[in-house]
């Protein structure tokens, strides 16, 4: 009973959203300025986006209280680490090193369970974020295509 109630009153302290007015333009203007081609868009998409831009795709339980508040920290610790939108300002300095962050997490996520990205709990909830190989490899070809600066070889996908 007491629980209960106490889950009740909890409801009312709600999270703070992570949302933009219109994330299809928003989306598609990172996916632009870096160069991406259609498919790595799609797989950032449904796999990293969520925690690493200003916008998350929310399932329903994110308004029940404390899910919404776990789910924040990843966002908010997760843009803290890599921003997607910030990323191209980074051009001149740290651009490298996050593009070589990416590369290694999505490395290691393709053997251990529990580390790497996406976030264990997310590919728990988030069947298509459980990346196949290929897929991974299409996300480090084209971090490593930006890191030489050769794009032309990401767009004719050679
Ligand atoms: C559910 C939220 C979530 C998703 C989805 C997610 N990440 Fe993360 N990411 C985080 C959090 C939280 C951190 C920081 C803590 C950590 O490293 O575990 C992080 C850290 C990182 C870092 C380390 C950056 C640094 O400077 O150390 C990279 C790179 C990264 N993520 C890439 C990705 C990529 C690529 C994807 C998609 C394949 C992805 N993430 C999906 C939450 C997420």
């Amino acid at each position: 009973m007491a629980i209960g109630l106490l889950f009740l009153a909890a409801q009312f302290f709600r999270a703070p959203i992570n949302k933009v007015d219109n994330p299809e333009v928003y989306l598609d203007g990172i996916a632009q300025s870096l160069n991406m081609p259609d498919n790595v868009h799609a797989i950032h998409k449904k796999a990293c986006y969520d925690c690493h831009t200003d916008h998350t795709n929310y399932p329903w339980y994110n308004s029940i209280t404390p899910i919404n508040h776990w789910m924040y920290s990843h966002v908010r610790v997760g843009k803290k680490q890599l921003d997607y939108s910030t990323l191209p300002s980074k051009r001149d300095k740290g651009f490298n090193h996050k593009l070589e962050e990416i590369i290694e997490e999505l490395e290691k996520g393709k053997t251990e369970r529990f580390l790497g990205m996406p976030l264990y709990s997310y590919k728990w909830t988030h069947k298509d974020a459980r990346l196949t190989d290929e897929e991974i490899i299409a996300l480090q070809d084209w971090a490593r295509a930006q890191l030489r600066g050769d794009i032309s070889v990401v767009e004719n996908g050679e």
